[in-house]
């Protein structure tokens, strides 16, 4: 594939260096970008290396607008578990953004149709996002697109697949408390995205990612879409990458 580039990390310390790199590279040549954010264990590494080269006059995000790909549904900014708290605290806080120019779905929406053409009006207000990090499910979902019979174009609530659910407990303190549902950035607004930076570590993530990029482009892997975007840039470590044919 010649619209995928690979920056192989020797570990997730190494993937995170080299995925802030590009972010950082991103806001040097347009300051005033849109970057489309994840949560998730994937880039907790790399917001702490964006936060660190805030201190050291590294980067700016003064003009920087983001837009998260997603949130649970009825979690509320202030609770921990939620996405617009995760981001609180593993970035916003910690850098010169304007909290104002920073969105996340509001899981608290009363009408969820109204919130997703909300989501939807303010990402084609900001012109569109120049740079869109995502990571990887296990089964191959991107935000929270999860596997299904089409790719969703927009902004859409979702219920989360089992195996979503099981792998995202460990942050919670019961299963139970799990939300079973989340608004998600569709499929077509990742695409349209100028560049996707696809974060993935660890071993239990390389059979996914394979399938990812070499096996069919169907939305029962959502990642596969993948292989139809012009600027794809993995930063992967060499374990997520060791069934990779090139690696
Ligand atoms: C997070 C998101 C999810 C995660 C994916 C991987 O905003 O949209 O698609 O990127 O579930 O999660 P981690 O990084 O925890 O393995």
């Amino acid at each position: 594939m010649n619209n995928l580039r690979i920056y192989k990390g020797a570990d997730y310390n190494d993937m995170s260096r080299k995925a802030a790199s590009v972010i950082q590279s991103q806001l040097t040549v347009k300051p005033e970008s849109v970057l489309g954010l994840a949560t998730g264990s994937s880039p907790v590494g790399l917001y702490d290396i964006l936060a660190k080269a805030y201190e050291s006059g590294d980067v700016d995000f003064s003009r920087a607008k983001t837009v998260n790909l997603d949130e649970y549904q009825w979690l509320a900014p202030d609770d921990e578990q939620s996405y617009r708290y995760f981001m609180q605290k593993h970035l916003f806080s910690r850098v010169n953004i304007n909290v104002d120019n920073t969105y996340v779905p509001n899981g608290l929406a009363a009408d969820p149709e109204e919130e997703c053409k909300h989501y939807n009006y303010i990402i084609e207000h900001l012109g569109g996002i120049d740079l869109q990090l995502i990571g990887i499910g296990h089964n191959g979902h991107i935000g929270f697109n999860e596997p299904s019979d089409e790719f969703p174009a927009k902004t859409h609530l979702v219920n989360l697949a089992q195996k979503t659910i099981e792998a995202n407990k460990r942050f919670f303190k019961r299963a139970e408390d799990v939300p079973r549902a989340a608004f998600t950035m569709g499929i077509g607004t990742i695409m349209n995205a100028a560049v996707v930076l696809l974060i993935v570590s660890g071993g239990e993530k390389a059979e996914i990612l394979k399938e990812a990029f070499f096996g069919p482009i169907t939305p029962r892997v959502p990642a596969s879409v993948l292989q139809l975007h012009r600027n794809v840039i993995l930063a992967a470590d060499g374990a997520a990458l060791s069934l990779f044919p090139a690696s």
